[in-house]
């Protein structure tokens, strides 16, 4: 393998609920849930079925075909975000919905200029890239595939001036995971929204880690009453199996025929199967209210010990420290806790299970109150 990675140290054999077993026994209660990606967990019976039953009956078909598996994915997906957003198109990951995202604002609007907001992360493709604040330490690429500019965050001065209308689109993050989950005032959203609509240029919500219940919605967006034209998702959506979508309304989608976007892998039985087990777990199990539960009762006692705040929505949290997010990420994993930290050297991100129970917030809250002042 090429050394691009650093490991934490311990090595995970199997997991289950919101644990995982090493393979010297530890029993880590996982707050980080792979990136975002373990939605109900590991080992739910409806999504592990789901995958074993979509395999033994039929592994893989490309687009080349209508598959009901498919369709029953796209239903339920479009059910589940922001009303108008009625089409959805199905990829293997983030970056690739991000990429196919912004190529739609491109072509829609016959424009060549993309907006981000600074600190945003979308990906490391050669557009998800381009929009990503910091990226040229490790972008590679000679050159970006269009004019981009970066919004200061929560900046509405900036937002007005800066939207016009040479502009294809403006990406955003509702909530910002990389950056600490730093959730972006309403405020400057629904000026984004506005500024969009008045110049004609897209709206594009990058609900990569916010979306699928994370927030304690469906997508972080209907938190804050904001309608995108054009909405992404990953890493939850497959619940550990690699699936990502880009959804839109009828006046983007009229834009795109036969060829004029495509995939292999993306909207496979096996993803869209997993699709439909973490989207009727979510639903059937009232997922979306124990996010808000668990959120409320991480706010009420997780701001003690090396916690002085916490920022985020759901459980896409960041818990803002005196110190160093990776003093605190290591001494909580010697509680066998795991949490991760982020671009912001002070916060320390939690991405959790939506099934976490109240047992595991109270673990955490224990956990960070033993851990013992910077100065000690
Ligand atoms: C908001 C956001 N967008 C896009 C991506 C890229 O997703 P992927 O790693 O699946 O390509 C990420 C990954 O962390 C993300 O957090």
């Amino acid at each position: 393998m090429l050394p691009v990675y650093g490991h934490l140290p311990f090595v995970p054999v199997r997991a289950a609920g919101c644990d995982i077993i090493t393979d010297d026994g530890r029993r880590i209660l996982d707050l980080y849930g792979g990136h975002a990606v373990a939605a109900l967990g590991y080992g739910h019976p409806r999504l592990v079925e789901a995958i074993r039953r979509q395999s033994g009956n039929l592994l893989f078909q490309s687009n080349a075909v209508a598959l009901d598996v498919r369709a029953t994915a796209a239903e339920k997906l479009v059910a589940a975000a922001p009303e108008g957003l009625t089409r959805a198109f199905f990829v293997n990951s983030g970056a690739e919905a991000n990429e196919n995202a912004l190529r739609m604002a491109c072509v829609a609007t016959g424009r060549r200029k993309v907006l981000a907001i600074a600190h945003g992360f979308h990906g490391r493709t050669a557009a998800a890239g381009a929009v990503t604040w910091n990226s040229d330490g490790w972008y590679g690429f000679p050159a970006k595939p269009f004019d981009v500019d970066f919004i200061p965050r929560d900046d509405v001065g900036q937002a007005i001036e800066m939207i016009q209308d040479d502009v294809a689109g403006v990406i955003v993050e509702p909530v910002q995971g990389v950056a600490g989950a730093y959730d972006l005032a309403t405020g400057f959203l629904e000026c984004l929204r506005e500024q969009t609509r008045r110049h004609g240029a897209l709206l594009i919500a990058d609900e990569v880690q916010s979306g699928i219940g994370r927030s304690g919605q469906y997508f972080a967006v209907q938190t804050q009453g904001i309608v995108p034209d054009v909405l992404t998702s990953a890493k939850s959506l497959g619940g550990g199996i690699p699936a990502g979508a880009v959804l839109c309304g009828e006046p983007v989608a009229a834009h795109f025929g036969p060829g004029s976007l495509g995939t292999t892998f993306g909207g496979g039985p096996l993803a869209a199967a997993a699709i439909v087990a973490v989207l009727e777990a979510i639903e059937s199990e009232a997922l979306l209210g124990n996010v808000r539960e668990r959120e409320i009762q991480i706010r009420e006692h997780c701001v003690t010990g090396p916690v002085r705040k916490i920022q985020g929505s759901g459980l896409l949290l960041g818990l803002v420290c005196d110190r160093p997010a990776r003093e605190v990420r290591d001494a909580l994993l010697e509680h066998d806790i795991l949490t991760g930290t982020s671009a912001d050297p002070n916060v320390v991100r939690i991405l959790a299970p939506l099934v976490l129970a109240s047992g595991h917030v109270e673990h955490l809250a224990q956990a960070l109150e033993s851990i013992p002042p910077a100065d000690a």
